[in-house]
């Protein structure tokens, strides 16, 4: 089964999916944009068990790159998968680490049993990652991964678009 890509303009808080990807921080602790909707929205459930991580295997916090899953709270999706994007960076080439955010929620949602999984447009808020890049960071690598066979794939991607001009740049990257 290839995975299917869709793009949406939307609110991810409000996307009924198997797995909602949160483009959060190192602290796992909230912050604004995504973040600060997924905990509005999702209650304090999801806090809970991010405190507990903390607690637990990620006393340092989450490093960028790497994901994580927790409940999805009283959000319409079985998981959320934290996951910490770069920061912009004019004179260094963090790609490598943007890819990551979207491979490792990928191969974590497909080894929960997601079948179904949002993301937004990781690092292009606050973390000031151009979106014309971001989203073909984006597309490019959920396009290439997980490696066939390795895991159960995906059925469906959905980018979910805050607006217009985000939707836009993610059409070109999906030509
Ligand atoms: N649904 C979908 N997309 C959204 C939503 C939403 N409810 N809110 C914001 N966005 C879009 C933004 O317009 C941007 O394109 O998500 C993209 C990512 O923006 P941010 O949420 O700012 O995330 P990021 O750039 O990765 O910065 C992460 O911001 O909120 C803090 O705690 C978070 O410190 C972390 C940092």
């Amino acid at each position: 089964m290839m995975t299917e890509i869709v793009l949406i303009r939307g609110d991810i808080t409000r996307q009924s999916v198997d797995a909602i990807v949160n483009a959060a921080n190192s602290s796992l602790l909230g912050g604004g944009g995504v973040d600060g909707a997924i905990h509005r929205r999702g209650g304090p459930a999801i806090l809970a068990e991010c405190r507990a991580l903390r607690a637990g295997d990620y006393r340092d916090g989450l490093p960028a790159g790497r994901a994580v899953a927790t409940t999805a709270g009283d959000l319409d999706a079985r998981w959320v998968i934290h996951t910490v994007g770069p920061v912009w960076s004019s004179h260094e080439d963090r790609t490598a680490t943007l890819a990551s955010c979207y491979r490792e929620s990928l191969y974590l949602a497909a080894q929960l049993g997601a079948t179904t999984i949002a993301f937004p447009a990781i690092s292009t808020g606050v973390y000031g990652w151009p979106i014309d890049d971001g989203a073909r960071i984006a597309v490019n690598t959920v396009r290439t991964s997980p490696i066939p066979g390795r895991v159960p794939e995906v059925d469906e991607v959905r980018f979910v678009l805050f607006d217009d001009v985000a939707l836009r740049s993610f059409e070109a990257a999906v030509g």
